[in-house]
């Protein structure tokens, strides 16, 4: 069982993502949490070469999936056949939404380079914390370049397109409390998991 995490930079997707590992350990399953890009060795490295320097595009979406190629490779494929349930902190739709809708890389080709690193693989359930970009901004503390306020106001809508393109995206209102917003997410997960 794939459950990925999606929304823009400051949605709080992070802190679901954490608060579903700890429930579900909890209820007795067995849980992998992975951020993306990162989640192996080398895919910390790369994202550490992402962060720290200012890349175009084209060598930017090559090194997320690179990182993402890696993941699956070490260890998701491994760990969906042992029946574990794998969280993932973005997922494909990152790329899609970051890349393809915020910086305009051709949608098709990106969904090409997703098939190629996940090896067909996608996730089950897809849960898009959906926050406005005002909201967003007040709630990091620290700029980063990714926070730039139009690029993101692509980026959302773009998240957006995708829910209604993409199959099993349940699309949750971020702007609530984190309590409230985990009440959703678990009744998003209700049917899928059995909780
Ligand atoms: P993340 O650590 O999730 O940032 P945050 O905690 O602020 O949400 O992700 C790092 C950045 O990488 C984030 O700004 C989104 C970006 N990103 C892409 O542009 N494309 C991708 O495919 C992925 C996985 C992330």
């Amino acid at each position: 069982m794939l459950i990925a995490f999606e929304g823009i930079d400051g949605s709080g997707k992070t802190t679901q993502a954490k608060k579903l590992k700890e429930y579900l350990e909890s209820k007795g399953k067995k849980v992998s949490l992975y951020r993306e890009p990162g989640g192996t060795q080398v895919g910390e490295i790369i994202r550490k070469i992402i962060i720290e320097n200012h890349l175009d595009e084209r060598t930017e979406i090559l090194l997320f999936e690179a990182s993402r190629s890696r993941l699956f490779e070490e260890k998701i494929i491994k760990e969906l056949n042992k029946g574990k349930i794998i969280i993932l902190d973005r997922f494909i739709l990152s790329t899609l939404a970051y890349q393809g809708y915020g910086k305009g890389v051709d949608i098709n080709f990106i969904e090409n380079l997703n098939r190629f690193a996940t090896r067909g693989i996608t996730a089950d359930v897809y849960i898009l914390i959906d926050v406005p970009v005002d909201l967003a901004l007040k709630r990091k503390s620290e700029k980063t370049r990714f926070e730039d306020k139009s690029f993101l106001e692509r980026v959302r809508k773009g998240y957006l397109e995708l829910s209604k393109r993409y199959k099993n995206v349940h699309v949750i209102d971020g702007t609530k409390s984190e309590d409230e917003v985990f009440s959703e997410v678990l009744r998003a997960l209700s049917g899928i998991l059995r909780i």
